[in-house]
């Protein structure tokens, strides 16, 4: 066999890592700040050293005012949003309860699947993708319905639709019910003002408003969520994602539940500790700035935002697709040309809006000027004048 027939060893048939250098404008991941990256970078020691269990208790204590809370309990699941959503149906809906959810998005729709599966009743109040519920219609769904347990998402990041939840809370309370929302899109970038609205369960992500790569679930329960937690005799049918476990690791023994991902810790509580030193209220008063700006943008080109005014999402917004214009082919243009990263919709509003995010380090005036003037050129190139 000659030399240039010799098989290579493995790690050389495979060119080195170098990702391109995105734009992330989309609806996440976001961009990673620097000193995010930096804490990836950090030696990793055990999941049970005390280093790592303070950096958990700083992760916690930092997370309480992204939340906008002083007194439920705090807890990062590992796994994504979605693991913080399943977690959240596994331990509060139990088999045969009834949960009621507001459906006008696609998440409501993954909350009803993982509701079902748990073996629940679910009820849903349908709504077109993009609509939210006025305070008289979510009081009348509870009441009317009576259920165990309401879910709600906060920011739907397949509309790009803001719910205001303390109507919700509100009669779900009169009516006995625990209150689960999804602010997977909210925490970091606009407030969730978790007390104040009287929410019992939410769960996030690290890869939007946190400005964090994905891999966390930070997840906030109030003092009546843990008393039903507390007091629920049937276990959790998940066992990797039983919160009292979970709870018991991360807060009270540290007894060994399953091994964290330590470097992702150390990334949330650098992101975390980015956005603190920022000041929250700068940070959600920052994106409401680009997102005034950004629309007066978009709308000086023409253009229409799908969600009305007083619903949007500050740091996601979705823009009607202008007819006859491609929007695949608009994104398609973004990446190879300016190696800027947007979404399209999917479900009933597949082909009907961009989604576009201003997240965290890419939401400044100049970054939102930069984004509309590749955005026209991408859409003039597709066709489209106004
Ligand atoms: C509103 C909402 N809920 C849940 C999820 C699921 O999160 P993940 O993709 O991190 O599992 C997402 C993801 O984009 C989301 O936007």
């Amino acid at each position: 066999m000659s030399a240039i027939e010799q098989p290579q060893p493995a790690a050389l048939q495979f060119p080195a890592l170098e990702p391109p250098r995105r734009y992330l404008f989309g609806p996440g991941p976001s961009m990673v700040h620097p000193r995010v990256y930096g804490a990836l970078a950090k030696p990793i020691v055990g999941h049970l050293d005390p280093y790592f269990i303070q950096v958990m208790t700083d992760v916690q204590q930092l997370l309480k005012t992204a939340f906008g809370t002083n007194d439920g309990a705090t807890l990062v699941i590992s796994g994504t949003g979605s693991a913080g959503m399943e977690a959240a149906v596994a331990n509060f809906v139990e088999p045969g309860a009834k949960i009621a959810v507001f459906a006008n998005g696609y998440f409501s729709d993954r909350l009803t699947e993982m509701a079902k599966r748990q073996g629940a009743n679910v009820v849903r109040f349908e709504k077109a993708w993009g609509e939210t519920y006025t305070e008289d219609e979510a009081r009348e769904f509870i009441r009317r319905e009576k259920p165990k347990v309401v879910a709600y998402v906060h920011a739907e990041t397949s509309t790009g639709a803001l719910q205001a939840g303390q109507a919700i809370c509100a009669a779900a309370h009169d009516a006995g019910a625990l209150v689960i929302a999804d602010c997977v899109t909210s925490l970091g970038g606009v407030p969730v003002a978790f007390d104040q609205t009287g929410i019992d369960v939410a769960y996030s992500c690290t890869q939007k408003g946190l400005s964090c790569p994905p891999g966390l679930s930070p997840m906030e329960m109030s003092p009546r969520a843990m008393d039903f937690l507390r007091a629920r005799t049937s276990p959790s049918r998940s066992w990797y994602l039983d919160l009292k476990l979970i709870h018991d690791y991360s807060t009270v023994s540290h007894r060994y539940h399953h091994t964290a991902p330590i470097s992702m810790f150390y990334a949330l509580r650098e992101a975390l500790l980015v956005i603190a030193e920022e000041g929250i209220e700068n940070r959600w008063e920052r994106h409401r700035r680009c997102h005034r700006s950004f629309v007066k943008g978009v709308e000086a080109l023409g253009l229409r935002m799908h969600v009305p005014e007083d619903h949007r999402i500050a740091i996601l917004n979705t823009v009607c697709v202008p007819e006859g214009i491609d929007e695949a082919k608009v994104r398609k243009r973004l990446l190879d040309e300016s190696d800027i990263e947007i979404a399209g919709g999917f479900g009933p509003l597949a082909g009907k809006v961009f989604r576009i995010g201003m997240m965290g380090p890419l939401a400044t005036e100049d970054n939102v000027q930069f984004f509309l003037k590749e955005f026209k050129k991408a859409l003039n190139a597709e066709g489209y004048s106004n």
